[in-house]
């Protein structure tokens, strides 16, 4: 409890670190655009005005006291309860208009020793960029299909299908009806299990917008089940976190939604390995994710699914004999140059990877996340709906065409 205070309070005393940063992002920008590019005292006073009312709106956005300016009305007296407000997605839509023409300039930086239009040029490239970001940002999520092979997973269970949902972030910018394309999406895949990776809320706490904001989460259709872990930003409501969880926990759990709590549970037979295997879930990594108690009294000869926000808990899954970790957390970087800030901050930032260490080895799916928290927009790293495929390693004996035991459960759950 005591480090997730200190987590709270760094998350709230970033403003005031910042207001540096924005002075001088203001500068930097206005600088290289407008005073070096006009000659018109009126039109570098135009560009210092539109520059500042741009950084000022993004400031809006950032953690800390200027957010409650946003997030508040936003939930409370937006188009309808369950939608972010206007003024709630132009603050992080400039927060993210911000990021791409400042990073824009400083790599031109060179260029300008060549020619005396690079940060004219630099800024041209920008605002293409912007609209590729927000195109990307606010459209549909691709279904990106995977599939892994794991070597104790029954012939039973080859070709079990699993979708992963992760990082949607319901709250500054995503509101319920992106929440229902996605929910609609998830079921015209027909999977046999859905699981959600954390970060399902960010930054509001009331029970009745929790239930109303995520209510289509109760039309997921899924032949096994809905399982779901927390991440780091279901923690960022200070000494009110635990009330949250409880109410998010007991809302999903009503929609057949269940938390898995540092724990596991078995996927179609608990006794039987060959018609079953065990799914473990554990609490965000920074916040008591335990994978040794997760998978505590469970069979290891049974194949073993971990579902864990952060990838940094790839290290104890493997020592656990993890076959499969799913994740998210880094939104693949979200925006460009953010993708290096989240290389040295995880294991992994996005795809697949295989992950060994003292002689064990564990496959990890890290997504780049369905929508987004912060600025609705991508560069480089688009949203996913992810679509994996489980391969037994009998599979190069025997190849069904659909995965057997899903096919024989699917008249038990189709009618939840
Ligand atoms: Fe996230």
């Amino acid at each position: 409890m005591e480090s997730m205070n200190e987590e709270v309070q760094m998350y709230e005393s970033k403003p005031s670190m910042s207001a540096g940063v924005c002075l001088f992002t203001i500068f930097y920008i206005w600088q290289r655009t407008f005073n070096e590019q006009c000659t018109s005292v009126t039109n570098k006073s135009l560009g210092a005005m539109v520059i500042s009312a741009v950084v000022g709106l993004s400031a809006m956005a950032w953690p800390g006291p200027l957010s409650h300016i946003v997030l508040a009305p936003s939930m409370a007296s937006g188009t309808s309860a369950e939608e972010p407000c206007a003024l709630s997605h132009i603050a992080n839509v400039s927060t993210g208009v911000v990021l791409i023409f400042a990073t824009a300039l400083f790599l031109a930086e060179p260029l300008r020793l060549i020619s005396k239009k690079a940060s004219l040029r630099a800024s041209y490239v920008a605002a293409v960029l912007v609209c590729h970001a927000l195109h990307e940002g606010y459209g549909n999520p691709r279904i990106v299909h995977k599939s892994f092979e794991l070597g104790r997973l029954s012939k039973a269970f080859d070709n079990f299908r699993i979708v992963q949902l992760t990082d949607i972030h319901v709250g500054a910018t995503v509101g319920r009806s992106q929440l229902q394309k996605v929910v609609n999406r998830v079921n015209e895949l027909k999977p046999d299990l859905i699981v959600i990776t954390g970060d399902l809320i960010d930054g509001f706490d009331e029970p009745a917008l929790i239930r109303s904001a995520l209510e289509p989460l109760s039309q997921l259709r899924s032949a096994m089940g809905s399982y779901y872990v927390t991440g780091n930003h279901e923690y960022f409501f200070g000494s009110a976190s635990e009330r949250v969880l409880g109410e998010l926990e007991g809302q999903l759990n009503d929609w057949g939604i269940r938390r898995l709590k540092n724990e596991f549970v078995s996927i179609g037979d608990a006794l039987d390995n060959e018609l079953g295997f065990d799914l473990a879930g554990i609490d965000d990594f920074d916040n008591g994710g335990n994978v040794t108690a997760a998978v505590a009294g469970r069979n290891p000869e049974r194949e073993l699914v971990l579902l864990a926000h952060q990838p940094n808990s790839i290290r104890s899954a493997t020592q656990h004999g993890v076959g499969l970790q799913l994740s998210g957390h880094t939104h693949g970087g979200q925006m460009f140059p953010l993708h290096y800030a989240c290389f040295f901050a995880n294991s992994y930032v996005a795809g697949a990877h295989v992950h060994e260490e003292h002689g064990q080895s564990t496959q990890i799916y890290v997504s780049r996340g369905t929508r987004q928290g912060g600025a609705p927009m991508r560069l480089f790293a688009p949203t996913e709906i992810t679509h994996l495929t489980l391969r037994s390693k009998h599979h190069r004996i025997q190849q069904p065409t659909q995965c057997n035991v899903s096919e024989s459960l699917e008249n038990t759950y189709s009618g939840r």
